[in-house]
């Protein structure tokens, strides 16, 4: 993180909020072990904010699954479809990618799934695929109770979906339906699964220590494999493999109060003005859909207190939203000292034209103090969930754009991480991409292989 030395007493109190201690990161951990404890337990589980949900999946791939899949990814702004072709550790796959209007994630939910189920025949009809009847994992990345591998009853809906008529429904039923309403193609819907989950299956496939998965994306959230003995929910099968995926949902984390201590302003009125009030706080504090706003709401405030833009405010930063997440990212792109990019982009795509090169550089300050806090929050979260495993080697299968395309969330979370973990776990932070695609095919095929 860049020094706070040089910026002005006033610079420093409005921004030093957004800086977590080491004691600060160190109750953060103690808190989320203290929360997991509760989502896994059956006498607590019903008030504990953090839901720990058992997947069904049991068993990571051996790397000999074989045939043809489709899959679904379904949870951020655009909705992929899928056909992937395993042949072991060969993996071909060709896909589409569909946008998602917002009338649609905040409509009805037949709307939804027909959209869905619509994309689907466009792309089984360019690949000449109609008449075949194949297997199908879908990634549907919201928190769900599953009733089983192919049925998963939607919890509730985060990161700006609002769908009418889903909530505490199979999302499987409302997508067969939607497909038989049309009748023109079939599927056979084997797997419904998180993306984390296909993020862990997807890292799991090439790298047999993959134990966790991680999303730091429009949302953030991971997945690990829980012992069956610590799962006092689960009341399936006890018999081998002794371990479950949990969907730890962590993104609740907070929602009790419990994260209070280090949320700043900014992030109280980011809440107060979201349409999930009150839910996602650890989320809000960590995944796309929310940093970008995190450094503007900081931004007016520097321009109020006339630290930046020599106090004048650029209509455009009013704006709900307007300061991108992905700026944060390109921002802090190029060497630590330099602006270009930032001034660059205050001034082509922001249109602001007054900016000097000081205002871009804290414009740039502030960006990595919400990006380290992020990471270091997100390394805090890790960092607990492989204390809590115990394994001498783990390697962490993370995708999601904020990790892939920031440049130094995946060190900074390491830093964090090598800070907190216990020395005897040793880990590894790998991308995994494409592991909602891929996982879910995996899954299906998994499941094939076990029966489940
Ligand atoms: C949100 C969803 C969760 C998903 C995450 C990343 O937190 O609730 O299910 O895994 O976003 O996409």
């Amino acid at each position: 993180m860049v020094t706070n030395s040089k910026w002005s007493p006033q610079v420093q109190s409005i921004t030093e909020p957004l800086r977590v201690s080491d004691d600060q990161i160190r109750k953060v951990m103690s808190l989320l072990l203290e929360n997991m404890k509760k989502g896994l337990g059956k006498d607590t589980n019903e008030t504990a904010k953090i839901k720990m949900l058992p997947t069904y999946v049991r068993a990571t791939p051996k790397g000999t699954e074989e045939g043809k899949f489709l899959a679904l990814d379904l949870g951020g702004t655009n909705f992929r479809v899928l056909l992937i072709d395993l042949k072991g550790r060969h993996v071909k796959m060709s896909s589409k990618i569909f946008n998602v209007p917002t009338e649609v994630m905040t409509g009805t939910g037949a709307g939804l799934f027909d959209h869905i189920a619509d994309c689907m025949y466009r792309f089984m009809s360019a690949e000449g695929i109609l008449d075949q009847i194949l297997p199908l994992g879908f990634t549907f990345s919201f928190p769900c109770k599953q009733m089983g591998l192919a049925s998963a009853k939607l919890i509730r809906w985060t990161k700006g979906f609002s769908a009418s008529g889903v909530e505490g429904e199979d999302v499987a039923r409302l997508l067969k339906e939607a497909i038989t309403r049309r009748g023109d193609f079939d599927v056979h819907l084997v797997a419904v699964v998180n993306d984390t989950t296909g993020t862990l299956m997807s890292c799991a496939h090439s790298t047999p220590t993959c134990y966790m998965g991680l999303i730091i994306g429009t949302g953030c959230n991971a997945c690990y494999m829980e012992k069956l003995e610590n799962v006092e929910l689960w009341d399936e099968d006890r018999g081998e493999p002794k371990e479950v995926i949990i969907n730890m949902e962590w993104g609740a984390f907070g929602d009790d109060g419990a994260l209070d201590f280090i949320m700043t302003d900014f992030d109280r009125h980011l809440d107060e003005n979201s349409i999930n009030r009150g839910r996602q706080r650890y989320e809000k504090m960590l995944s796309g859909m929310y940093l970008g706003e995190i450094v503007r709401l900081c931004l007016l405030k520097l321009i109020e207190a006339g630290q930046l833009f020599e106090g004048k405010m650029p209509l455009v930063l009013k704006k709900k939203e307007s300061f991108y997440t992905k700026y944060v990212s390109e921002i802090e792109s190029e060497p630590d000292d330099q602006v270009n990019r930032g001034a660059k982009i205050l001034k082509d795509e922001l249109g602001i034209t007054n900016a000097s090169r000081d205002d871009a550089a804290l414009v740039r300050y502030v960006c990595s103090l919400v990006s380290s806090r992020a990471s270091a929050l997100a390394g805090a979260g890790v960092a607990t969930v492989l204390n809590h495993m115990e394994r001498p080697m783990c390697t962490v299968g993370i995708d999601g754009s904020v990790y892939k395309y920031h440049p130094k969330v995946h060190k900074l979370m390491t830093e964090t991480i090598n800070r907190f973990v216990d020395p005897k776990c040793k880990f590894k932070l790998m991308l995994s991409e494409d592991g909602s695609g891929k996982g879910a095919a995996l899954i299906a095929a998994v499941a094939a292989t076990l029966k489940t």
